[in-house]
C-alpha cells in the first residue's frame, strides 16, 4: 500500500523529527522563547523546593499567588478581580484554555473562531462537543478579524467568541475599536467571551492592546486567560491563570479540582517572584524581540515575501505562494537542503498552504544564518531548480 505523505500536525512533527538530526539545524518556527528563566525566578523554586515542598495547593491556586494575579491584571490588563473567588492558577496557558472552552461550551455549542489561530483551540472544542465556527482573515488586512465577518457567522447556537491578540500564528491584533465592537456585538446577542492575553506585553509600534474584560460592561460575559510561559521564559514551569467573574470561576475551580487539583506549589512559588519581583528581564526580552522582528521582516522582504504586518506576539505568518509551491514543499525543502526549519501553515489551519510560521525566539545571530539559508532555497526554487 502507497504510504500517505504526511500533512498538518504530522508533517509538522516529521520535520521538527528530521531537523533533530542535523547538528547545525536552526529552528525558525519554534514557539517557545530562548531566554534562560530570570534568575531570581528559579532561586525562589529552590527556596520552595525546601521550604513549601508540603505546602498544600487548594484547586485554585495559593492565595499569594491569586493576589499577584489580581495586582497584575489590574496594573497590565485594567481588570478588576477578587483574588479569592475570580482567580484561578492552571498549569500553564494550555490547561487555562480547556478550562475555559470546557467551562462555557456545551455540546452542539459554537464558538466563533478568527481563523488562523492557535490549534488547541480546535482540540479543546472537540473535546466538548462544540463547533467551531470560523471567520476567516487575511494578510492583506494583516489578519484582521473583522467585527462585521463575526457578526455574520453568529446562529441561534454561538455560545461564545474567541479574541487572542496578539494571535498566534498571524501576530494580528485587535485594535482598540474594533474590540470594543466586538463586546457590542457580543452583548447584543449575549456571547461568552473568551480572551487569551498570553502575548499581551508584546506589542509593537505603539499598538494599544485592551483586555476586553476591562471595558464596561464586559467582565460578567469574558474569561481572560495568561500564563508566565511567554512573558517571563517559563514554558516548562507550567503555570498560567483564568480570570473572570465569580459565578463562571466556580465552574472553573469544579472543572480544575476534577480535572489536575491544585498546580504544583514549587511552579506557584516561582510565579509569586515573577509577578511581584523586578520586572526588567521582561523588558529586556521585549525589547529583544523588537529588534529581532524587525531583522525578520527585513529578510523577508528581500526575498520578495509577503506577510501581515505583525503588530504583536512573536511570530510573522510569511505567504510564500509565490514560489509556485506550498508550504509543507517549502519548508521541507528548507529541512532537508539547509537544515533550518520554519513551520508549515497547513500545520494550523487547512486552507493556510501557501504560509509559514516564522518566529522571533532565536538569538539575533542564529536568526541571520537561518534566514540567510531560508534566501538560498527560496531563491532556487524561483529559479525553477
Ligand atoms: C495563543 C496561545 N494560547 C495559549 C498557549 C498555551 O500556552 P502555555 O505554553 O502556557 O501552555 C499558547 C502557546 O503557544 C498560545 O500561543
Amino acid at each position: 500500500m502507497k504510504k500517505k505523505k504526511p500533512s498538518g500536525t504530522s508533517l509538522l512533527y516529521q520535520l521538527i523529527g528530521e531537523a533533530r538530526g542535523y547538528d547545525d539545524a536552526i529552528v525558525l518556527g519554534r514557539g517557545d522563547p530562548d531566554f534562560d528563566t530570570p534568575p531570581h525566578i528559579v532561586a525562589a523554586a529552590k527556596r520552595a523546593m525546601v521550604e513549601h515542598y508540603q505546602d498544600h495547593s487548594p484547586p485554585q491556586g495559593l492565595l499569594a499567588l491569586r493576589q499577584a494575579i489580581a495586582e497584575r491584571v489590574k496594573r497590565v490588563n485594567n481588570i478588576d478581580v477578587d483574588p479569592e473567588t475570580e482567580v484561578v492558577v492552571t498549569n500553564g496557558g494550555q490547561e487555562a484554555l480547556f478550562l475555559m472552552v470546557l467551562a462555557v461550551i456545551a455540546p452542539g455549542d459554537e464558538m466563533i473562531v478568527p481563523e488562523p489561530n492557535y490549534n488547541t483551540y480546535a482540540d479543546s472544542l472537540a473535546f466538548a462537543g462544540g463547533i467551531k465556527a470560523e471567520v476567516q482573515t487575511y494578510a492583506e488586512s494583516d489578519f484582521r478579524a473583522d467585527p462585521a465577518a463575526v457578526r455574520a457567522a453568529i446562529t441561534d447556537k454561538t455560545r461564545a467568541l474567541l479574541l487572542v491578540s496578539p494571535n498566534n500564528p498571524a501576530a494580528s491584533v485587535i485594535s482598540p475599536a474594533d474590540m470594543r465592537e466586538m463586546l457590542e456585538i457580543a452583548s447584543e446577542h449575549d456571547l461568552m467571551i473568551l480572551a487569551d492575553d498570553i502575548y499581551d506585553l508584546f506589542v509593537y509600534d505603539d499598538f494599544e492592546h485592551i483586555s476586553p474584560a476591562s471595558l464596561p460592561g464586559a467582565k460578567e460575559r469574558t474569561l481572560t486567560l495568561n500564563a508566565l510561559s511567554k512573558s517571563y521564559s517559563m514554558t516548562g514551569w507550567r503555570l498560567g491563570w483564568i480570570v473572570g467573574p465569580a459565578d463562571l470561576m466556580a465552574r472553573v475551580t469544579e472543572l480544575k479540582a476534577a480535572i489536575s487539583g491544585g498546580t504544583s506549589v514549587i511552579s506557584q512559588h516561582a510565579g509569586i517572584a515573577a509577578l511581584t519581583g523586578p520586572q526588567d528581564a521582561v523588558e529586556m526580552m521585549a525589547e529583544a524581540y523588537r529588534r529581532r522582528r524587525r531583522l525578520v521582516l527585513d529578510a523577508l522582504d528581500a526575498m520578495g515575501v509577503r506577510y501581515g504586518m505583525p503588530q504583536g506576539g512573536q511570530f510573522v505568518f510569511a505567504d510564500i505562494g509565490f514560489t509556485g509551491l506550498d508550504s509543507a514543499e517549502v519548508a521541507q525543502r528548507m529541512v532537508s537542503e539547509q537544515h533550518v526549519l520554519a513551520y508549515p501553515g497547513s500545520a494550523f489551519s487547512k486552507d493556510r498552504k501557501d504560509y509559514l510560521r516564522m518566529t522571533f525566539l532565536q538569538p539575533e545571530a542564529q536568526l541571520r544564518e537561518g534566514l540567510r539559508r531560508m534566501k538560498i532555497v527560496i531563491d532556487k526554487i524561483v529559479a525553477g531548480k
